[in-house]
């Protein structure tokens, strides 16, 4: 029997879960195409060109990187943390939206929702809010706590940083990276944020808000779709 001389595990792109133009007219089909093709494509194809010098990290899920940047080789820490973030987030991004989304969350998310912000315009006047203000190229999240209670907050990250990395499970999330909106709303992030809203999948968010108390570990495959192909 013939066995392969090198086998090893490549991150994959996942493919958009609709047609780039299906958003329309929040975002543009343009910017999801190149958003997708170019940028997230990017990230999975660094993140590879990384990892290949280290066989030891080649099967080590996006969590795992995530979550131990000090068991990373020095010389490739950054752009593993950076690229494998970028991948991590932008395969939520790409779920937390839906042609058909819109209207308002339903069950145990809505009664969070309300419970921890007041109401569910208190809660998108505030991720607004928090989006607009970010300086530089980040992310909006509403994540919960991992400890002392679940509580959900709204925070942002810079860069490719994930909430996972501070203790929070992420449930919802809009890029506010320029390359997210700049080819349609120019600098009007505020237009953006508030477009935003029409076309958020609120049953994914609920499906998140579910099965928020696992562990990092177990969820893993949730972040990334399916992560990692066999190549020979
Ligand atoms: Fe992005």
């Amino acid at each position: 029997m013939d066995i392969p001389e090198k086998r090893w595990a490549r991150h994959l792109l996942p493919h958009l879960p609709y047609d780039p133009a299906a958003l329309e007219p929040h975002i543009d089909a343009r910017t999801m195409t190149l958003h997708h093709d170019r940028h997230h494509a990017s990230y999975v194809e660094n993140l590879n060109s990384a990892l290949e010098k280290y066989p030891e990290l080649r099967e080590r899920s996006l969590t795992w990187l995530l979550l131990n940047p000090g068991k990373l080789p020095e010389a490739v820490r950054a752009t593993v943390c950076n690229n494998a973030g970028g991948h991590v987030n932008h395969s939520m991004f790409w779920r937390a939206m839906s042609p058909d989304g819109g209207g308002e969350p339903t069950g145990l998310l809505a009664d969070a929702i309300k419970c921890d912000f007041g109401s569910l315009d208190k809660f998108r006047a505030r991720f607004d809010e928090a989006g607009e203000k970010f300086f530089g190229s980040g992310w909006v999240w509403l994540a919960r706590k991992q400890q002392g209670g679940g509580k959900l907050e709204v925070l942002t990250t810079s860069g490719h940083d994930n909430p996972l990395t501070q203790g929070h499970f992420p449930i919802l999330v809009n890029d506010v990276w320029e390359h997210a909106y700049y080819l349609k709303h120019e600098n009007r992030r505020g237009d953006y944020l508030k477009g935003w809203w029409s076309v958020v999948d609120w049953e994914e968010a609920g499906r998140r808000f579910e099965t928020s108390g696992h562990s990092p570990e177990e969820i893993r495959e949730g972040e990334g779709g399916p992560a990692l192909e066999a190549t020979t």
